[in-house]
């Protein structure tokens, strides 16, 4: 037979749980000693074999106490090691910044995102790949207007019924039939026209707005754009003048100028005798609220559009258009924005 104590002692030495595991099955498994020695009781009278069973028991017992108390050990001892390991370094210090930028156009997305939410509107989005019929035809504008020449379109078949979206209005019209009046939204979105200047690129950024509900006016319009204009320059007061003029898709038509002056090249809103043209608005045509299953007897609204590109430029005073999108890492160091400084009305809108 074995030594017991010889067995206790080397259990003790133990120092891993596979090892452990050994001895285990060495020592306690199907073919080891002291199972073999249970097998032989069968030849043993009575009396002997109660006595030998008895000390046999003792001694499985006894072995597989001291294999679970080495266990527990050996767990406690990992997990200690474990706790070791893992300990934190308050004194270490914070990581560096990311060094990512916020462009600027999707900045100024941000904030006007912002501004319009204060009042009610939320966004809404359409695919930049449109068909003909929701960037035109659904708009009052038919296949023979000339508004579709001054839109230099992008056409993506043979049959001109599909093309990159000239502009964010379709949007209204895919708003509209996909739900029920009133309606109250922003569209910030791509949009592409066949054109490239300093002041032109062949995609570019609009911002759509579109309010429909009952007995609204010109004068809400005048309201809404007066409140933006103020909280996208961020000056109290701002000299705008609306100018008739012509959209297929809004009657009366006006596009908004707003004042300024120039102040050792810089551009001061608010105050001054030059005008900036900086949008396109209107009142809903009936047509438009037809062909998006909205009744004009009882609905009608206004709608607005403008350039994000442009409204950038002036405000972070940006002079040429196509840098936005030249991705050169310095220029979006200088101008890009903080990611973690995101806009919003009561924190502040820009830096
Ligand atoms: N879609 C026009 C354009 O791209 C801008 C515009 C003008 C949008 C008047 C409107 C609007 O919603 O009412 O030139």
């Amino acid at each position: 037979m074995f030594d017991l104590r010889e067995l206790i002692q080397k259990v003790s030495q133990v120092k891993d749980k596979l090892e452990l595991q050994n001895i285990k099955s060495q020592f306690l498994g199907k073919n080891s000693q002291i199972n073999q020695e249970f097998k032989k009781l069968g030849s043993l009278n009575e009396k002997d074999r109660k006595i030998r069973a008895s000390s046999l028991n003792n001694e499985k017992q006894k072995i597989t106490e001291a294999i679970n108390n080495k266990f527990k050990e050996l767990e406690n001892l990992e997990i200690n090691q474990k706790l070791q390991k893992n300990k934190v370094d308050v004194t270490l210090p914070g990581r560096e910044r990311p060094n990512g930028k916020i462009h600027p156009v999707s900045q100024v997305i941000d904030e006007i995102s912002s501004i319009f939410s204060e009042i009610g509107f939320s966004v809404a989005e359409g695919p930049d790949v449109e068909s003909e019929y929701n960037n035109f035809t659904a708009l009052n504008t038919p296949e023979d207007h000339p508004a579709r020449d001054m839109h230099d379109t992008f056409y993506l078949d043979k049959n001109k019924k599909i093309l990159l979206r000239t502009h964010t209005s379709p949007v209204q019209i895919r708003t509209m039939l996909s739900g029920k009046a009133p309606f109250k939204i922003i569209v910030p979105g791509r949009t592409y026209r066949c054109d490239s200047d300093q002041t032109h690129a062949p995609m570019f950024h609009q911002l759509e707005g579109l309010h429909i509900d009952k007995d609204l006016t010109m004068g809400h319009l005048k309201g809404c754009l007066d409140y933006f204009v103020k909280e996208f320059f961020e000056v109290n007061k701002i000299k705008m003048r609306f100018r008739p003029s012509h959209f297929p898709f809004t009657e009366p038509s006006a596009e908004v100028d707003i004042g300024y002056r120039l102040e050792n090249g810089r551009i001061i809103f608010g105050e001054g005798d030059k005008w900036l043209e900086i949008l396109g608005c209107g009142m809903v045509h009936p047509n438009v609220l037809k062909n998006a299953k909205v009744d004009p007897k009882k609905f009608q609204g206004y709608a607005f559009g403008m350039g994000i590109d442009r409204l950038a430029m002036l405000k972070y005073g940006i002079n040429d258009l196509r840098s936005f999108f030249e991705a050169d890492f310095r220029w979006l160091n200088y101008f890009g924005f903080d990611p973690l400084d995101v806009p919003t009305n009561y924190r502040g809108l820009s830096r």
